[in-house]
């Protein structure tokens, strides 16, 4: 394939949260797996997009790419299927008066202990919290949930935001741990302390006027008309098992109405990077890239953690197929198309992500300009144990619609 491989390691840091924790407005909730602010202004910047012109994030995540829209008057479209994701990138956006905030902060204090009302979540929140902070949280959130708009989702994302610090758990990214070095944050210091550094964003930062819509929709099947958009920024599901309704248990539990079969539910229909994801859409006219079947008849002999790990390879480059057809059929002649992406290896065996995703890519019609590798990531201890050091490149796969 004529495309070529750059690296370009001064991006290493803009395809994790790290600067993105720092910026007013985009810390109030993010995700292990963000990508910055600063990525997206300069996929922008290189596309030549202008104000007044339209891009689509179809796995919005917190909201990155839509606030880094909204700072250069870039209409903005996110797509989701969590509704945590759905609900902290639309309440990023929404225009809040300090002086409301303050006013109805008032409300809140003191918090006193609230109980149980139905809540299918009882078991698991009760063994994530100590007893009197659930009981502070549980009132917390009655109170808020009574608030006019658009304090309560101000408030909501405020109490989203400090639940694991109060909470026995701690999420790395792949798995929720119990803390067994500190004691958990207490809600009545943790909660001031977050809506003061939220109230701090909302000086510092202009709210300008946006036009923003986030839907609760899935990737493969894009409720939106073709030819709208003039780029598309995203980072869609890494093929490393993560599954989101478990890393984010707390909070969709907590938040969200879910209770542990609708929870369940959920897991099978996000994108199948994650063992216990389904089939859930038919995909008539899949082709997989070139070296898969090769590849798998490979790791047929080779040892994996979970049988499961073939089907979900097999799945994600399925999803993949459809995502990326869905999002070339929004996208307009000549726009832009940049996905963040990341390597894996199984059984020793590097599945190089990127290139195959370029691949499906180019078998729908786009031209793949480039790849940018922007970092190299070490293997997990068992695969280093038993097949060596090999790091796994994350990039920037970079096509332009031009069918
Ligand atoms: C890597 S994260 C995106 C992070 C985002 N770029 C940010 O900066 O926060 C991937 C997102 O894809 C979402 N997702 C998984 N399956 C999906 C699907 N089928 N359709 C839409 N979103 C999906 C997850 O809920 C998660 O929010």
């Amino acid at each position: 394939m004529g495309f070529p491989i750059v690296e370009d390691l001064s991006l290493s840091r803009l395809v994790t949260p790290y600067e993105s924790r720092k910026s007013p407005i985009y810390r109030w909730y993010n995700l292990n797996h963000s990508y910055s602010r600063k990525l997206v202004l300069q996929l922008l910047e290189d596309f030549g997009i202008k104000p007044g012109d339209t891009a689509l994030d179809p796995f919005c995540g917190s909201g990155t790419t839509l606030l880094a829209c909204r700072e250069k008057g870039v209409k903005a479209v996110g797509i989701d299927l969590l509704p945590l994701s759905v609900f902290v990138t639309y309440s990023k956006l929404l225009e809040y008066s300090a002086e409301k905030v303050i006013s109805d902060f008032e409300q809140i204090y003191p918090v006193r202990q609230g109980s149980f009302g139905f809540d299918g979540a009882k078991a698991y929140l009760a063994k994530s919290f100590p007893e009197v902070e659930l009981g502070k949280l549980l009132e917390l959130r009655r109170v808020i949930y009574g608030m006019p708009q658009p304090q309560r989702n101000f408030f909501t994302l405020a109490m989203l935001n400090i639940l694991r610090e109060i909470s026995f758990t701690k999420n790395d990214g792949a798995f929720i741990r119990f803390k067994t070095d500190v004691e958990p944050g207490k809600l009545e210091s943790e909660f001031p302390r977050q809506v003061k550094t939220m109230l701090e964003d909302l000086a510092g930062a202009a709210q300008s006027a946006s036009d923003n819509h986030v839907l609760r929709a899935d990737a493969r099947r894009i409720p939106l008309k073709e030819g709208i958009f003039d780029c598309v920024i995203t980072s869609p599901p890494y093929l490393n098992r993560h599954d989101y309704t478990r890393i984010y248990a707390l909070e969709l539990l907590f938040n969200f109405n879910e209770n542990t079969d609708t929870l369940k539910n959920l897991r099978y229909k996000l994108l199948r990077s994650h063992v216990e994801a389904r089939r859930t859409i038919e995909i008539p006219d899949y082709k997989p890239p070139a070296r898969l079947e090769e590849m798998m008849e490979r790791l047929q002999h080779r040892y994996l953690p979970n049988k499961k790990v073939k089907e979900m390879i097999w799945g994600y480059f399925e999803d993949m197929y459809a995502v990326l057809a869905e999002t070339a059929r929004v996208t307009k002649q000549s726009g832009h198309i940049a996905f963040v992406v990341g390597n894996c290896r199984y059984g020793g065996i590097m599945f190089p992500v990127d290139e195959m995703l370029a691949e499906i890519g180019e078998n729908l019609g786009l031209k793949t300009e480039k790849i940018v590798v922007a970092r190299y990531r070490g293997n997990s201890p068992q695969q280093m144990k038993k097949y060596g050091k090999e790091s796994a490149r994350e990039s920037i796969i970079i096509w332009e619609k031009s069918l």
